[in-house]
């Protein structure tokens, strides 16, 4: 991994405290539906790549799983460890998944919830399969920002991103989940993977003035912004949300799981590439 996604995917470890208090977890019906996708029943054995603070591994451990979790940041790391005290089978190892050795065929479920687009995609579905169990199953999840809470506070923010930030697409206005395309062409090797099982949820979450400004200080575009455009950002939206929202906001998110099973020496294989 080189260049600007080498460096932001680095960002999260110097704020892991703020990240473990703001960032929110996945819905239960996630994980409700993970658990069954994939088979998993007490004991299963769970790699989690780029677990954070534990926002998907705790929830994985309470299901009875034994997790190893593999995580960048040391920071981050350690709070994760932090969370998940109570469930001895929770082991969080730090390092970049592409580097830490993993043995082959060992764990019935691979997940990554918002963190496999950070891993090299070069590499990211062998080394999952490699180290999937014939038939086990790869999760991955995603959480994309769409249209939808309080609308009008999302079109005003827009001029405050094109002030400060210069990577901002002139016009950027957030799409509904209709919009967001089903086929992800990355995630698919048709001699490695079954095609995708996909389940996806919307849902809501309010924050006051000071929370959503802590949320966009845990995103890694706006960590990586240079002091004086971040401190330009976060002061005009402060002063949007205070003097033009009563001091909250709603934000509407779509959550995307998708469970991908490994073959099996049995499978039927495709044909043709
Ligand atoms: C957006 S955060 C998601 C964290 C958590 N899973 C969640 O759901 O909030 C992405 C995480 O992936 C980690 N990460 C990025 N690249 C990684 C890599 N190559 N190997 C392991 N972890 C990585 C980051 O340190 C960060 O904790």
């Amino acid at each position: 991994m080189v260049g600007r996604t080498a460096h932001l995917r680095t960002t999260f470890d110097a704020v892991a405290e703020r990240y473990d208090r703001v960032r929110p977890g996945y819905p239960r019906q996630t994980v409700e539906d993970l658990g069954h996708l994939a088979a998993l029943q007490a004991g299963s054995r769970v790699l989690e790549i780029g677990c954070g603070t534990g926002q998907l591994t705790v929830p994985l451990a309470r299901l009875g799983t034994t997790v190893t979790a593999v995580e960048l940041g040391a920071a981050l790391a350690g709070v994760a460890r932090r969370n998940a005290a109570a469930y001895p089978s929770v082991q969080v190892v730090v390092g970049a998944f592409e580097e830490v050795p993993l043995a082959e065929d060992a764990f019935d479920l691979v997940v990554a919830a918002t963190s496999f687009h950070w891993i090299d995609p070069a590499t990211r579905l062998t080394k999952s399969a490699r180290v999937l169990r014939p038939g086990g199953s790869l999760a991955v999840i995603d959480t994309h920002h769409i249209a939808g809470g309080t609308d009008q506070f999302f079109v005003d923010v827009q001029r405050h991103y094109e002030k400060w930030d210069p990577m901002t697409p002139p016009g950027l206005r957030l799409q509904g989940a209709d919009a967001i395309p089903v086929a992800r062409p990355d995630l698919e090797d048709r001699d490695l993977f079954e095609p995708a099982v996909l389940r996806r949820y919307e849902w809501e979450a309010e924050y006051t003035t000071s929370e959503y400004l802590a949320l966009l200080l845990t995103y890694s575009n706006h960590l990586a912004l240079p002091a004086p455009q971040q401190d330009g950002l976060i002061s005009g939206i402060r002063s949007l949300i205070d003097t033009r929202f009563g001091g909250t906001v709603t934000k509407r998110y779509l959550t995307e799981l998708r469970v991908i099973r490994r073959r099996t020496p049995h499978s039927d294989r495709p044909r043709s590439r």
